[in-house]
């Protein structure tokens, strides 16, 4: 259990320096880089907050809740998309990116979302979907038709019936061409039938993407993400993709291909260098801040910086592009800590410095981080992506450690898991379970009615509210304590080193001058229990001050430790504050 009175003290101390090193809101809001430090939050709107008890988020449940956010210190929201859309895939697949979905509100929501977040000192970003649109968007009803305008929006291909023109898959399984009865011709779809992909060899398809930008910039957006940047183009001549052969892969699944033909084009990042060209040229002209881009694309490293732009700085791409690396590249039954310091290094010493890293260890893609990583590991993860150089991204509810829900196959919504017996392995349902914000009914989501997708029986004990007591180390106060952290100049500008000290034990350092915050962290995993001995690399000093540990450890916070001395038990993590 924590001192109490110590974690106060410390909190009080973070403010004030927070105050002195961080810029006020109005300096903030013409701050041209203000992403490069920044915490973006996303929210699942669908899953945040109901305010009119329908079972679906809302724009205005967003706004109910905006003070959250300010408490939680971070600095921009993104939101999942939020356009007019038949929730095929969770509106993933819009039918009008000019209107707001009903189930989440109108423009009129937004507007005034967008003002209240900037009154706050905040930025919004929101989904941009361009990859592909809804087979309900007037644009592909047309192309289908025939129209002439609209005839090439789409990628339509001559064929048979019987017979798709090459062997490309969806992302979500199963052929990426449907036949068109209408039109007589196969149309590409790299996730679901009802998501056509756009034809971007169209200067049209341009035109249209960069009016919707620019209507919403026009109405105060502050940056985009980009969703499946990687998928924009494809190999003109429709070449089939060779077999990955990947151990038990079946030949229906998306990686029993490897896209060399579909993913990461050149002209894809062309198109990409396009907008951010397009985005900056909006904020000069209009003398507004920043418009940030960001933009999902998972590949290897080489592949993932090229969406950054060209590593000398002379064209650019995205602001960042995601790092899924602690996801993705991370597989908690043979993974160990030497890959963590892998993964840091690679993003910290071969991204070009002109680049800004940045963390992502969760989303609504992938189950929860705390499930993922381990519920007793949950703040050290935290602490680890706070901590290292660069941009945060937290997914909602990741602040206070919330884990996956339990929805069975029938209750599940995600298209990509529908009639599929690896359900549980792929379903993306269990991370998008509404947001636990209390102990009430609903979780404090809605007001009792039904919910789109059931609210985890979790949530008695594990909710934000339960977390709120400033005297009580919770994992949120940790992850508020860490956001502010973030500002202390060694986290904010300092130089960043990793050791692996074992298979389970890592130590990150960061320093400016003659001050460090260490991080120790010893995972949880591979069933170790014995204490371990940490010495901290590259520290002269004799002792340092506990700053923050993880709910669980012996440690109390504020307390001064012998750093030649220094045990830590499995899952235990702290973070300490080193001069000298
Ligand atoms: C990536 C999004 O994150 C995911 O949720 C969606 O299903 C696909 N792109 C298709 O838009």
């Amino acid at each position: 259990m924590l001192s109490t009175m110590r974690f106060k003290i410390i909190a009080i101390i973070l403010c004030f320096t927070l105050s002195v090193l961080g810029k006020s809101i109005s300096e903030k809001q013409t701050d041209p880089d203000w992403w490069k430090h920044a915490v973006f939050y996303q929210i699942y709107p669908r899953s945040f907050k109901d305010s009119n008890n329908d079972g679906d988020g809302d724009l205005k449940g967003i706004l109910q809740k905006l003070s959250h956010l300010k408490d939680a210190g971070v600095d921009a929201l993104w939101m999942s998309p939020i356009m007019e859309s038949p929730q095929v895939d969770q509106g993933y697949d819009i039918s009008d990116y000019y209107t707001i979905d009903s189930i989440f509100g109108n423009m009129d929501d937004l507007k005034n979302l967008i003002h209240e977040v900037h009154e706050l000192g905040l930025r919004v970003i929101l989904d941009f979907v361009p990859n592909h649109t809804s087979d309900q968007h007037e644009w592909f009803k047309a192309s289908e038709n025939g129209t002439e305008e609209y005839k090439d929006y789409y990628v339509w291909v001559d064929g048979t019936p019987d017979k798709p023109p090459n062997n490309w898959l969806s992302n979500f399984r199963g052929s990426a061409w449907t036949w068109s009865e209408k039109r007589q011709q196969y149309y590409l779809h790299q996730f679901m039938e009802q998501q056509p992909d756009l034809n971007y060899r169209h200067p049209k398809v341009h035109e249209e993407m960069k009016n919707i930008l620019r209507y919403y910039m026009d109405l105060g957006i502050d940056g985009f993400r980009i969703d499946a940047m990687l998928c924009a183009y494809e190999d003109e001549e429709l070449r089939d993709e060779p077999r990955s052969y990947l151990p038990g892969v079946g030949p229906d699944e998306s990686k029993y291909l490897l896209h060399i033909y579909t993913n990461h084009q050149p002209e894809t990042y062309e198109l990409l260098y396009e907008w951010r060209q397009f985005v900056d040229e909006y904020a000069e002209k209009h003398n507004v801040e920043t418009k940030v881009l960001m933009t999902e694309a998972s590949g290897t490293f080489n592949q993932t910086i090229y969406y950054y732009g060209h590593p000398d700085g002379s064209t650019l791409g995205a602001h960042f592009c995601f790092n899924f690396f602690l996801i993705e590249n991370f597989n908690l039954n043979i993974s160990n800590a030497y890959d963590i310091m892998r993964i840091v290094y690679n993003w910290v010493d071969d991204l070009p410095k002109i680049f800004i890293p940045n963390w992502v260890i969760g989303n609504h893609d992938n189950r929860r981080a705390a499930t993922r990583y381990g519920p007793d590991d949950r703040d050290g993860w935290n602490m680890l992506a706070q901590l290292l150089p660069g941009i945060a991204v937290t997914y909602n509810g990741e602040e206070f450690g919330q884990e996956d829900g339990e929805v069975t196959y029938e209750q599940g919504q995600d298209p990509s898991a529908r009639n599929r017996s690896i359900f549980e392995q792929v379903s993306r349902d269990f991370e998008r379970t509404p947001l636990q914000w209390d102990n009430t009914t609903n979780a404090g989501f809605n007001e009792g009615a039904k919910t789109w997708l059931p609210v985890s029986k979790k949530y008695h004990e594990l909710n934000l509210a339960s977390q709120l007591d400033e005297n009580e180390l919770s994992h949120y106060n940790i992850y508020k304590t860490l956001v502010q952290k973030r500002q202390e100049s060694p986290a904010r500008i300092g130089t960043t080193d990793i050791w692996a000290l074992s298979e389970d034990s890592f130590v990150l350092k960061r320093s400016y001058e003659n001050k460090h915050i260490v991080l120790a962290f010893k995972l949880g995993w591979h069933n170790h229990t014995e204490e371990e001995s940490i010495l901290i690399p590259g520290i002269s000093c004799e002792n340092g001050t506990i700053a923050l540990t993880n709910v669980g450890s012996n440690y109390t916070i504020g307390s001064s430790v012998n750093l030649q001395d220094l045990k830590l038990r499995p899952h235990e993590s702290l973070v300490l504050d080193i001069t000298c």
